[in-house]
């Protein structure tokens, strides 16, 4: 079972600026909670208690005066900042001394998953043996994201953002590695847009054929965050399920609830800490 996890959360958010100058990407609004509720509740999905998020320099004490140490949620959750975006792999060099001999679970702060049988596939992918897994999912634009080529259920390509059409497979950003990552991502190079490639960290595994995939299907969603357009698409998108089924998406001290990780003792603490919000009220529901 893979039982630490890393959000990695940092960015120069230079594409959503000039919303991201003073405030991490991550912690800006998707409907009615920050981003980072919506990564961080995919992690406690798959049962993972011990997380490690990477901020960018200087975005650490805003983050803790939202999620000081994970106690409330019945979870452990420790910082790290990052100095500079140096690529998706830096975040399993930074993460050494987290991580250890482990296996372990990245997921992208910007990302958002949404299913019916998400629980269940977030299962199969923690209790991988070894190797690494990737989740895919079709999309229509494939040129802005790393894409896989598969055949016979194998991955046969992998490719970051490619300009000429290789498949419609866009391979998200939550990730499931054995404990070689560390040592794999120490080996790889810069890039020539000077970054730790995530692909070129995949296809380690893929040469030594221990690369493998789940999917998505057409009754899940995965958004990316990425530009202001993408992030108000997946703020309208969690209001219309929201307020069409009455649940939360990605309600952080439920999901802990479910999981046995707290009492309704901490949701009161919790309606406490948040204040008179819709959020509260939401939590009053939960416990009665
Ligand atoms: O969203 C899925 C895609 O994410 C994958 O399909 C691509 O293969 C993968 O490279 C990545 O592409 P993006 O262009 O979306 O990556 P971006 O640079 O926007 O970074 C994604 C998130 O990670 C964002 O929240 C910022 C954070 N980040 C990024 C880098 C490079 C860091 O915290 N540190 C970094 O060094």
């Amino acid at each position: 079972m893979i039982k630490k996890g890393i959000i990695l959360s940092g960015g120069m958010g230079t594409r959503m600026s000039p919303l991201t100058k003073a405030v991490n990407k991550q912690l800006l609004p998707i409907y009615d909670k920050p981003l980072i509720f919506y990564p961080l509740s995919i992690l406690m999905l798959a049962k993972i208690k011990d997380i490690l998020i990477i901020v960018n320099k200087g975005q650490l004490e805003q983050y803790k005066k939202l999620i000081p140490n994970g106690k409330k949620l019945g979870i452990k959750i420790n910082y790290i900042e990052q100095n500079k975006p140096r690529g998706l792999p830096d975040a399993f060099i930074l993460g050494q001394s987290f991580i250890k001999n482990n296996k372990v679970a990245m997921i992208l702060g910007d990302n958002f998953f949404y299913g019916q049988s998400l629980s269940k596939m977030l299962n199969t992918c923690t209790n991988i043996k070894n190797g690494a897994k990737v989740i895919l999912h079709k999309v229509l634009n494939p040129e802005k994201f790393g894409v896989a080529k598969v055949k016979n259920k194998k991955i046969i390509t992998i490719k970051e953002k490619p300009k000429k059409f290789i498949s419609d497979l866009a391979i998200t950003g939550l990730y499931f590695f054995d404990n070689q990552v560390v040592k794999f991502a120490k080996e790889l190079k810069p890039s020539k847009r000077n970054e730790l490639e995530i692909v070129d960290l995949l296809n380690k595994y893929k040469k030594r054929k221990n690369l493998s995939a789940e999917y998505i299907g057409r009754g899940g969603a995965w958004l990316d965050t990425g530009s202001i357009e993408d992030f108000y698409k997946t703020s309208n998108f969690v209001s219309a399920i929201e307020n069409q089924q009455g649940f939360k998406i990605a309600c952080l001290e439920e999901i802990s609830l479910n999981n046995k990780w707290i009492k309704k003792k901490q949701i009161k603490d919790a309606i406490k800490f948040y204040g008179n919000c819709d959020y509260s009220k939401y939590l009053e529901k939960v416990i009665s």
